[in-house]
């Protein structure tokens, strides 16, 4: 007879092959991200409908979007901004100094004891591998000391699922424009654990455009929120910047031949490029967010789908946002954006995702011990 959330996770049979069994037990999963330059922690829970003990172990009457007990977050920006990027070596220093402080810090919020979670995920990749393996070997380390299974977790994904933390959770089937640092893609969504990438970037991402041409116009890193506060007080049609790939009739991108652009006129302006920073900004933002919401359109038009969710750092651009919000009015479809402070990296995703997989038994569930990081790791590739 299974008598505890964990002997319920063990009658999973958490082998290497796909769960089955009693998903929705309720559980707590604590997510640990550190792929980049943001440590990043969190519990989640599927929670009882009863608070009678009896009832508390028994399966949950129907799905549902796990409850954020507590986060906490270090952002090592202030760190690498003096080198103009991150610097991978002491993005992993850092992760370990940070990470179990950031647990202890996530229990407290939540007042849960540590052998309360019922599992440890952690951001398998893709990401820096140094900075991957910090926050792998701490979940591992975790699940080892507490007998509990570990799941690693698609960072994408994380990003990808990052609206469900909102009140105002969107429907599958959706298209989703992931716009993180090194990634831009546009995925038809089905269900958790189903997608398919429409298009994507085959050069620089949107967020390293954002972050290379800020570096162009002397903006410290990471570029974007900077470039798009210069932005604001500039005109989006002083300079006219490609808009790369819009005509191509696919739904890829390429922003690397904006970044040459830009500098080519930063060159012809000379000393007087200094005086025209807002203008410089305001086109290059307004080149990008043009690409990034004609192609999201396209993709919608193509799918037949009727909601697009936005995730990922650039998701923050608020031009992107008001760009977006405007012709996703005018298809009559409906728009999802994570909070702004789940846009960026954060270890609330990583949880979240890794309860919503199991719920949806896409997951498999494995025993801590020999592991490995996937640095480079498409979000539609088979395990
Ligand atoms: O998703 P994220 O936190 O990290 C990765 O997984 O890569 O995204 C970071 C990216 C950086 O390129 C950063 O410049 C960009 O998101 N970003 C922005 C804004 N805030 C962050 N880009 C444009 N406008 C913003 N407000
Ligand atoms: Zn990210």
């Amino acid at each position: 007879m299974v008598t505890t959330r964990f002997e319920a996770l063990k009658a999973w049979d958490f082998g290497m092959a796909e769960c089955s069994g009693p998903t929705l037990m309720p559980m707590q999963v604590l997510g640990i991200e550190s792929s980049c330059d943001e440590t990043g922690v969190a519990l989640v829970a599927y929670e009882a409908t009863s608070s009678d003990f009896s009832e508390s172990r028994k399966p949950l009457q129907s799905p549902q979007i796990p409850r954020l007990l507590g986060h906490a977050l270090h952002s090592q920006v202030a760190m690498h901004r003096d080198y103009g990027g991150v610097v991978p070596e002491l993005a992993s220093r850092d992760h370990i100094q940070r990470v179990i402080p950031l647990v202890r810090s996530v229990l407290d919020q939540s007042k849960t004891k540590l052998e309360s979670i019922d599992v440890v995920a952690y951001t398998r990749g893709p990401g820096l591998a140094g900075a991957l393996l910090v926050g792998a070997s701490l979940a591992q380390g975790l699940a080892l000391a507490l007998n509990r299974p570990v799941l690693g977790v698609h960072h994408l994904e994380g990003h990808l699922l990052s609206p469900f933390l909102s009140e105002q959770r969107p429907q599958f089937p959706f298209v989703a424009l992931l716009v993180s640092g090194g990634h831009t893609q546009l995925m038809a969504v089905q269900s958790v654990g189903h997608y398919e990438c429409l298009g994507e970037s085959i050069d620089d991402a949107a967020g390293e455009a954002f972050d290379k041409t800020a570096k162009l116009m002397g903006l410290d890193y990471p570029g974007g929120a900077a470039l798009s506060r210069l932005a604001q007080g500039g005109d989006p049609a002083a300079f006219a910047f490609p808009r790369p790939l819009l005509h191509s009739g696919d739904l890829n991108f390429s922003f690397a031949g904006l970044k040459t652009a830009v500098w080519t006129q930063i060159r012809k302006l000379g000393e007087s490029a200094v005086d025209h920073g807002p203008d410089l900004a305001a086109s290059t933002q307004a080149a990008i967010v043009e690409v990034l919401v004609r192609k999201s359109m396209m993709a919608l038009d193509q799918t037949g789908m009727k909601r697009l969710v936005v995730a990922g750092g650039v998701g923050a651009n608020a031009k992107l946002r008001e760009q977006l919000a405007k012709a996703c009015a005018q298809y009559g479809v409906a728009l999802h954006f994570p909070e702004l402070s789940w846009c960026t990296d954060n270890g609330a995703m990583i949880a979240l995702a890794a309860a919503m997989r199991l719920q949806a038994e896409v997951a498999s569930l494995e025993r801590p011990g020999a592991f490995d990081v996937k640095p480079r790791w498409p979000l539609t590739a088979k395990e």
